[in-house]
């Protein structure tokens, strides 16, 4: 899906600060942005910038100390369980650390099911739910029925980050949120988690905010891109303008720090 006008998420002077007094810390200052329907956002910057602090506002996992945020045009109220569930249904994410993101002591195929009863389909036969796991599975090119018994500990970083994308295969929001999700598995695997995710936002025509510390890789996937330093969006723009044109000195280091392998090359050895 291509991008469209309309501004599908936004956010107003949104800020999070973390404890109090000596101990206080401004995670997320006063940061602006618009998000359209069929984009693919990034949000670069540096360990402590406050990436994962604006995603879990944005997910409601983490409370706005101020500031406001807008879900398709209206100010979002996520104040009752109730209504955290139905924005659940249209959001969702895939962390860092995919063994964090629930209970390891569930087996793959509670994990899957739920997804499955979240989506209001809890009472379909189970023979059809098997189906759908097992379809979610093959597109992440796991095999369902190896995996059904086991749990997360019995998988691998990448096997378990795959689970994570067959999990948003089933939930299909409207907008994913990935937080670093390629940043603690082994390279080989860096590319295929890659390729699924935007494999996988053909497939459902997800808007994907893409959260990472690598500007090389946030030019290879995004329309839009947001430089995050202390706190705050130094820079954004399209891909194109920011990242061919920076202009923020911070934006500047990040795009020389990015190794270049042709540098490295002894040439006189060749
Ligand atoms: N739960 C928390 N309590 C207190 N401080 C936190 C908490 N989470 C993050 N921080 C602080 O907020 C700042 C931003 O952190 P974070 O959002 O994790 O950044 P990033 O994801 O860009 O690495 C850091 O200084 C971090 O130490
Ligand atoms: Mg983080």
């Amino acid at each position: 899906m291509a991008k469209s006008d309309e501004v599908f998420l936004s956010g107003r002077g949104v800020t999070k600060v973390y404890g109090f007094g000596d101990k206080k810390t401004v995670a997320v200052n006063k940061v602006d942005f618009d998000f359209h329907k069929g984009e693919i956002i990034s949000i670069v910057g540096e360990s402590g910038s406050g990436k994962t602090t604006l995603a879990k506002m944005l997910l409601g996992l983490h409370s706005v100390t101020s500031g406001e945020i807008y879900y398709n045009g209206k100010l979002r109220d996520i104040r009752s369980t109730r209504k955290k569930r139905a924005y659940w249904k249209g959001i969702q994410a895939i962390f860092q650390d995919p063994f964090s993101s629930f209970n390891v002591f569930n087996r793959i195929d509670t994990l899957l099911l739920d997804c499955i009863n979240m989506r209001g389909q809890k009472d379909l036969p189970y023979d059809k739910k098997v189906e759908l796991m097992t379809e979610a599975c093959s597109f992440v090119n796991l095999k369902f029925a190896e995996l059904t018994k086991k749990y997360p500990f019995e998988l691998s970083g990448g096997q378990m980050q795959r689970l994570m994308i067959a999990r948003i295969f089933l939930l299909k929001p409207q907008i994913l949120i990935a937080d670093e999700p390629t940043s603690m598995i082994d390279a080989c695997s860096r590319a295929t988690i890659l390729d699924m995710l935007l494999k996988l936002r053909e497939e459902i025509n997800m808007t994907i905010i893409f959260i990472t510390h690598d500007i090389g890789l946030a030019y290879y996937v995004s329309d839009s891109v947001y430089i995050m330093e202390h706190g705050v969006f130094v820079e954004k723009g399209t891909a194109d303008d920011v990242i061919l044109h920076p202009k923020a000195d911070y934006t500047k280091r990040l795009i020389n720090d990015v190794p270049k392998i042709y540098e490295e090359w002894d040439l006189s050895t060749v």
